[in-house]
């Protein structure tokens, strides 16, 4: 949820922090802050707002120091402010903590520190760190933050400086990244590879209840203080450029561009002799042939890609198939048995509420497959199987490209399903996986040309609000499409399966009131066309998404968005693609930042 930096080495920290934060701005940008040691002092500057803000704050301070921490946050625990902005400090001011996480029993750890005389100057429970580590510290950084987390119950990731350890870091983890890197000046500390990537391409993941004690020359890793041990570090290829916007206005159209690449990467090897293969998930023919009941857990934009997994995975493996917004899944009594199979889905793998889920699932005895963004994520940590989207890093809030990842990783999934529950020919599975294979070529005609886009974008655009109709497939297109609309553009937008519109949303409809249709060629084209007629006799200004050829519906809508014709089973990849432009040129049209919404993160690790 926040962004956490540090450095130690030889260099002035204070450029380093800030471009550090920049770069994790993504998760979290509602206040920020650093804390930097020097000649046996910390100074902390903190500032409510973005990162640029600090910069300016910190730009013509003189801060010469070499060690220090840095915080980009996203508010959980009291409003943004800058006295609940990180990095927190100690009474003395002599420690100071950064933090990303939750700390579930901070209150009653407050209580008791109060008692003892700590004074707390803000409302969040990051503070209590601080504090604990305070309590804790007899002269050694490392041994009073592993006493400090012994206390703690929740999810952390940390880092700590001292004042009376000048150049050092302490970090930890539970349950939030943490990443390490040795870089040629120094050493880093930070919440996201891509805040140290410029430095260094070899890092540690630090595993949960690890610790690691930075210096300017070297980094020591211990599983407690005194039992070092040698991590894992893992070599990143990641190009650069991928992390920046390579020429476009913004990450999110660049990443809707990125999303021919994203349905190549993601079946890159998957055919094998005429048999599709899905190594990682590690199960047998016959073990994926004894699942006889399916739950999809997600939240948001994920949810959405499991809407469309539940009518492949029906469709052709023939398998009952929930789908569930992991927030009501982990506190009802679903019904799981031995040859229940769950799919977690999530783009950062770390979202609290699917965690959670995945944790009930497993101790009442269900295989648990993770589809996730994110190596060595949460997710694909405590997953029994795990499907990693090849989407690469996504920096724009609004998931993109990670949700077309997970769209054809799961119509994979039910394509595996289907083979070994023999549903599938082997000759159905290759046609319909050289088909799936198209879709990427589909996608770049799709993007070749968005002038149809564009046009009927700016006829919505001053809307207060819309609604998103289809059936079958293209209901659950809509539903996405209705989310990424609201949550970038702040236009109000509802999604409903078009039979349901007289069943209450056509009364919302009046003169110039926007609906958007999936209409693509499918079993329920005509049915939908009936809607589309209902919604216009009412005065709906109606935009649909139809299949390349169809004339026919020109004289059922106002704006016309044609994309290339699919079997049904693959019009969610590639209607998507249109709704995710009309989404961005509203919000463009409406002067929003389409990247960093407001009230929203990247990653949501709080319930
Ligand atoms: C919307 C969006 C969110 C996420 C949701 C779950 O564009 O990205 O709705 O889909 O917060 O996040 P993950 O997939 O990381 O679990």
């Amino acid at each position: 949820m926040c962004g956490i930096v540090g450095y130690t080495g030889i260099e002035p920290v204070k450029d380093i922090l800030i471009e550090g934060l920049k770069r994790l701005e993504y998760r979290g940008y509602d206040s920020a802050g650093v804390a930097i040691e020097n000649d046996g002092e910390l100074e902390v500057v903190h500032c409510v707002g973005k990162v640029g803000e600090l910069a300016d704050k910190v730009a013509d301070r003189s801060m010469p120091g070499t060690c220090g921490i840095g915080h980009t946050r996203w508010a959980t625990h009291g409003r943004p402010s800058e006295k609940n902005a990180h990095p927190h400090t100690s009474c003395d001011g002599r420690i100071a903590v950064v933090h990303n996480g939750i700390i579930e029993n901070f209150a009653e750890l407050r209580e008791s520190l109060m008692a003892k005389g700590h004074v707390f100057t803000s409302e969040t429970d990051t503070e209590v760190l601080a504090h604990l580590v305070e309590d804790a510290y007899e002269g050694d950084l490392l041994h009073a933050v592993h006493a400090a987390t012994q206390r703690v119950i929740g999810a952390y990731g940390l880092a700590a400086v001292a004042a009376d350890e000048p150049g050092t870091i302490i970090a930890t983890r539970k349950d939030s990244p943490i990443v390490i890197g040795r870089g040629e000046h120094g050493s880093y500390v930070a919440s996201d590879i891509i805040a140290l990537i410029d430095a260094t391409r070899d890092v540690v993941i630090l595993g949960d209840h690890q610790f690691a004690k930075l210096t300017a020359d070297s980094i020591e890793y211990f599983k407690e203080p005194g039992e070092r041990f040698e991590p894992e570090v893992t070599h990143i290829d990641w190009d650069v450029d991928l992390a920046e916007k390579g020429g476009y206005p913004d990450f999110m159209l660049k990443e809707i561009h990125e999303q021919p690449r994203v349905v190549r990467d993601t079946l890159a090897g998957r055919m094998a002799g005429g048999m599709l293969t899905i190594d990682e998930l590690d199960l047998s023919h016959d073990e994926l042939n004894l699942i006889d009941r399916i739950y999809v857990i997600a939240c948001g934009t994920s949810y959405h890609a499991g809407l469309v997994a539940k009518q492949l995975i029906e469709g052709w493996a023939r398998i009952p198939t929930e789908v569930e917004v992991a927030s009501e899944f982990r506190y009802r009594n679903p019904i799981i048995t031995p040859t229940t199979l769950v799919v977690a889905v999530s783009q950062s793998g770390e979202t609290a509420d699917t965690l959670a889920a995945i944790r009930d699932a497993r101790v009442r005895g269900a295989k648990v497959f993770g589809i996730t963004n994110v190596v060595g994520s949460p997710v694909a940590r405590e997953s029994d199987g795990v499907i990693y989207t090849k989407a690469n890093k996504e920096i724009a809030v609004a998931s993109t490209k990670s949700f077309l990842g997970q769209v054809v990783s799961l119509t994979l999934l039910a394509m595996l399903l289907a083979q070994s529950k023999g549903k599938l020919t082997t000759s159905q599975i290759k046609l319909l996986f050289k088909e799936l294979a198209d879709t990427a070529e589909q996608i770049e005609t799709i993007l070749s040309d968005t002038a149809a886009i564009d046009k009927a974008a700016l006829a919505c655009k001053d809307a207060c609000s819309s609604l998103f109709i289809g059936r079958g497939l293209g209901a659950a297109i809509c539903a996405e499409g209705a989310l990424k609309l609201k949550e970038i553009s702040y236009l109000h937008a509802e999604s409903y399966p078009a039979g349901e519109m007289k069943h209450g949303p056509i009364a919302l409809i009046d003169d110039g009131f926007p609906v958007v249709a999936v209409a693509t060629q499918s079993p329920t084209y005509e049915k939908t066309i009936s809607n589309l007629q209902e919604s216009r006799a009412r005065g709906a200004l109606i935009v649909a998404i139809a299949t390349e050829g169809d004339t026919e519906i020109e004289k059922h809508a106002d704006y016309v968005i044609y994309i290339p014709k699919v079997r049904d089973c693959f019009s969610p990849i590639t209607a998507s693609v249109p709704l995710q432009l009309f989404a961005r040129a509203i919000a463009v049209a409406r002067g929003c930042d389409v990247d960093q919404p407001r009230n929203l993160a990247k990653s949501v690790t709080v319930e």
